[in-house]
């Protein structure tokens, strides 16, 4: 198992490459293995662009060598034609030995279906490979599928004595330099940033990613009686941008506003509003009440709290989480990060 552990492990490592390109598509990634040497890799670069299947069998250029070859993808093999051809097809059509895979597809055009070609044509499968890793590496694509809402990832700093934001509402700094280098990252990684209205009207964050290389999120706010100055950042055009309000339902100046209805559970409304635009994954970056409220409510899957060595003795309280699970925890220069999953 050691060696067919491996092979998985390295079509994840190759899956994790499309990471902030393939959303709403899983990140996928393959290996073709012959006499115990890898001959052929791919993944899916890109959301509409070939599958990882497809780019590892055009890998091989000779594909005589794909007689008796094995077959390491981490999502089953898809069945359906999507904006590609079926690859449960294309690898039928060649003299593979085994395909190994690790989850089962939760889309129900392919559910079982791609694993079920294959085996027709005459090639032993085998499911369920490092399937506990594989399901934490495309985590927003199964809860897209399995929840029907985005992945939810809360991310906060607060001081030593649990402050967010000194009682003026000014929140600089908590957390460092470098701490704050990997929020952009993490932006990147993501399809939408989230915040509440304060954060806005105080804060006047740009929720983009300027530190660090890679496409910049959909940023999204509530602004119920649309109080956020025009000159605000996150009205400079500069990225997509949604405002949910109760005033107005129209596209001007490039910001799309989303009117809810004040009889309407805001947060369902508003994560159903995301899922009907393929948001896979949405990092919300507070402030309290924004995020204590999706707390409550269960609506979170992952938080990620800076605790910096600052005390500000008063102010505005940081988030509690309920029903956490620490999961890993590390420095960042001065900062200590800890990763924490909702125990469901
Ligand atoms: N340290 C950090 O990591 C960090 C991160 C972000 C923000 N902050 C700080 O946090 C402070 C703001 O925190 P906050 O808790 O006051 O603000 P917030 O969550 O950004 O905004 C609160 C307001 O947003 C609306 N809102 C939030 N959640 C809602 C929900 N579920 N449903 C409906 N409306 C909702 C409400 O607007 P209405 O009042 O119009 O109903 C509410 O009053 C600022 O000082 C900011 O600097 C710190």
């Amino acid at each position: 198992m050691g060696d067919v552990e491996n092979y998985m492990r390295r079509a994840m490592e190759l899956a994790l490459l499309g990471q902030g390109h393939v959303s709403p598509n899983p990140m996928v990634g393959c290996v073709i293995v012959k006499e115990d040497r890898i001959i052929g890799e791919g993944w899916h670069q890109k959301h509409g662009d070939a599958h990882a299947e497809v780019n590892a069998i055009h890998s091989v250029a000779d594909k005589s060598q794909l007689q008796g070859a094995d077959l390491y993808v981490n999502l089953e093999p898809c069945a359906h034609h999507g904006k590609t051809p079926p690859c449960a097809d294309l690898i039928a059509q060649y003299p593979f030995s085994k395909v190994y895979f690790s989850n089962i597809d939760p889309n129900p055009l392919v559910a079982g279906k791609g694993a079920e070609k294959i085996f027709a044509a005459g090639i032993k499968v085998y499911q369920g490979i490092l399937e506990k890793e594989g399901q934490k590496l495309n985590r927003r694509f199964f809860s897209r599928h399995e929840k029907k809402r985005p992945f939810i990832i809360l991310k906060w700093a607060e001081t030593a004595d649990g402050f967010i934001a000194h009682s003026n509402y000014d929140s600089k700094w908590i957390s460092g330099e470098l701490s704050r280098k990997l929020v952009h990252q993490w932006r990147s990684q993501e399809d939408a940033v989230f915040v509440g209205t304060n954060t806005v009207l105080f804060d006047n964050p740009q929720l983009n990613v300027r530190d660090w290389s890679g496409r910049d999120p959909i940023r999204m706010f509530i602004d119920k009686q649309l109080q956020v100055p025009q000159g605000a950042h996150v009205f400079d055009k500069s990225q997509p941008t949604v405002c949910f309000n109760f005033i107005k339902q129209k596209v001007e100046n490039q910001v799309e506003y989303v009117k809810l209805d004040p009889h309407d559970d805001l947060s369902e409304v508003i994560l159903n509003n995301m899922q009907e635009r393929g948001v896979m994954s949405v990092l919300v970056e507070g402030g309290t009440q924004l995020i204590q409220s999706l707390i409550e409510k269960g609506l979170w899957d992952e938080a990620r709290v800076f605790k910096s060595p600052t005390a500000f003795g008063e102010g505005i309280r940081a988030p509690q989480l309920q029903h956490a699970v620490l999961q890993s925890q590390e420095m960042i220069e001065q900062d200590q990060l800890n990763i924490f999953t909702r125990n469901e």
